[in-house]
């Protein structure tokens, strides 16, 4: 970064903003395999905290790869720097206030790390949407995995690219076990116990 470049603290700060909304401001960070549910559940959520009243935005792999990221692959390189864009993006949208759901793979421990540290401790919630490969393969909503299996994809998470499943995610669904709305009725719990919602 240029040395010439200062940062500028803002008069109203993070708790403010949020405080507006009667809302505490954090990340819940899906991170599972494709197919495991990621987006499916981050929407239900989204759509549950929204129906509260609760400022939120949902950030999706699918979606930010058509816009901010589109000029990124499925590389380990370019995945890592997909996933810090959104981990800054996620940052600014809680600096704004809101409590941001993202659904990425983000298969890589060091770069859910990385974005953990960007928060505050509490700040950050790592969900870890868990299916086995051959459920996800079974489902493959977007006839992904066939494509991989046929070495069509290169480079395809749980076929051809590693998946590092979370150590201490704060919590983990098992997709292939629990409904939309059990899993819900989870996901609220961790986030009361949180303190993100009341
Ligand atoms: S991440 O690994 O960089 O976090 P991200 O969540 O943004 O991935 O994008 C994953 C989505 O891109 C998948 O749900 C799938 O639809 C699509 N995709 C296309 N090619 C690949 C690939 N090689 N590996 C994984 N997902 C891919």
């Amino acid at each position: 970064m240029d040395s010439n470049v200062v940062w500028h603290d803002s008069t109203v700060e993070t708790a403010a903003r949020a405080q507006s909304k009667n809302q505490r401001a954090g990340v819940v960070w899906f991170t599972g395999l494709s197919g495991s549910g990621k987006s499916t559940l981050a929407n239900a959520l989204d759509f549950e905290l929204h129906g509260m009243g609760n400022h939120t935005f949902l950030l999706d792999g699918d979606n930010v790869r058509h816009g901010l990221n589109k000029d990124l692959g499925f590389s380990d390189k370019d995945r890592v720097e997909n996933i810090r864009r959104v981990g800054e993006v996620a940052r600014l949208m809680v600096d704004a206030g809101l409590i941001v759901m993202t659904a990425f793979i983000s298969p890589f421990r060091a770069d859910r790390k990385m974005v953990r540290s960007l928060f505050e401790p509490g700040q950050f919630i790592e969900v870890y949407v868990s299916a086995p490969l051959d459920v996800c393969e079974s489902r493959d909503p977007k006839g992904l995995y066939k494509k991989a299996r046929g070495g069509v994809i290169k480079d395809f998470t749980g076929i051809s690219s590693p998946y590092e499943e979370p150590l201490s995610a704060e919590l983990t669904i098992d997709s292939a076990q629990n409904d939309i709305s059990s899993s819900t009725q989870q996901m609220m719990a961790a986030l009361r116990q949180f303190g993100f919602v009341a």
